[in-house]
């Protein structure tokens, strides 16, 4: 049994996500803050012959995230659920997006992510292997920061910022810990004119996520290949 947790599965990137791993054969828990959409996913998922399973998890409820810790086994954690703070601002230039919104993209965008992995590691130090693939983007990389979406920028450096650290410390223990960029993806958050679909866009996280021994751990990666911080 090769078990995968994907947080935010009910659209988007983290839906195709889960359906990608599923015909890999993993056994996925599809995480949904809400129910009743993650139930729509998983119904939907399952009709295509897929071994998936609807698990409530809002990022931000310690009460959800604490449950993680009584799973039997993960091999494989996508902390893909984020959301983009910024834009409900009229004005997003840094100077003008109240700190409330900036608070609220690190507490879904990067405290998740890592109270998440503090209740997954463990089950995968246990196991003695583990992948654990957080989806950043473009937006958090200092070598191109530009202005504007501070909420979004500053959440997603930090997540960068995660990896480094989750991986310089779970190094030699065949937990891999990468970051990734899926490219400008067609999605709610992408909007209609993005380039790839859902499905180039889950690709090299699926990739990330089922990483042979010895593959790459502390790195930032796009279209599988290695992109600066
Ligand atoms: N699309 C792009 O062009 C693009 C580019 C670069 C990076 N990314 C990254 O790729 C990932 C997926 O993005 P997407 O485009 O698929 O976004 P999306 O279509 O907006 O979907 C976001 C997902 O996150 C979930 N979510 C939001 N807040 C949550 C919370 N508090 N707890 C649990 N789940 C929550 C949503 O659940 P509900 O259905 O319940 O709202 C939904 O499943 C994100 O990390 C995003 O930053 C996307």
């Amino acid at each position: 049994m090769t078990v995968a947790l994907v947080t935010g599965g009910t659209r988007g990137i983290g839906f195709e996500v889960c359906r990608q791993l599923g015909r890999l054969d993993y056994e996925v828990l599809l995480g949904a803050r809400d129910l009743a959409r993650g139930k729509e996913a998983e119904g939907t998922l399952r009709g295509e012959g897929l071994k998936v399973t609807v698990l409530k998890l809002d990022v931000t409820s310690e009460e959800d995230i604490d449950r993680l810790g009584e799973l039997e086994r993960v091999d494989a954690l996508v902390n893909n659920a984020a959301i983009a703070p910024d834009r409900d601002h009229p004005d997003t230039s840094a100077l003008h997006v109240p700190a409330k919104l900036v608070r609220l993209g690190f507490e879904v965008n990067t405290l998740g992510p890592y109270r998440i992995c503090q209740q997954i590691v463990p089950i995968m130090q246990r196991q003695g292997y583990g992948r654990i693939v957080n989806v950043s983007s473009g937006m958090a990389q200092l070598a191109e920061m530009n202005g504007h979406s501070p909420g979004y920028r500053l959440s997603k450096t930090a997540l960068n910022a995660l990896t480094r650290i989750l991986s310089d410390e779970l190094r030699g223990k065949n937990i891999l810990v990468n970051s990734v960029d899926p490219g400008w993806v067609k999605t709610d958050m992408g909007g209609p004119s993005a380039r790839l679909s859902t499905e180039e866009g889950a690709e090299t996280i699926v990739w990330l996520a089922t990483l042979p021994d010895g593959g790459p751990n502390g790195g930032f990666f796009k279209e599988k290949r290695e992109i600066a911080w």
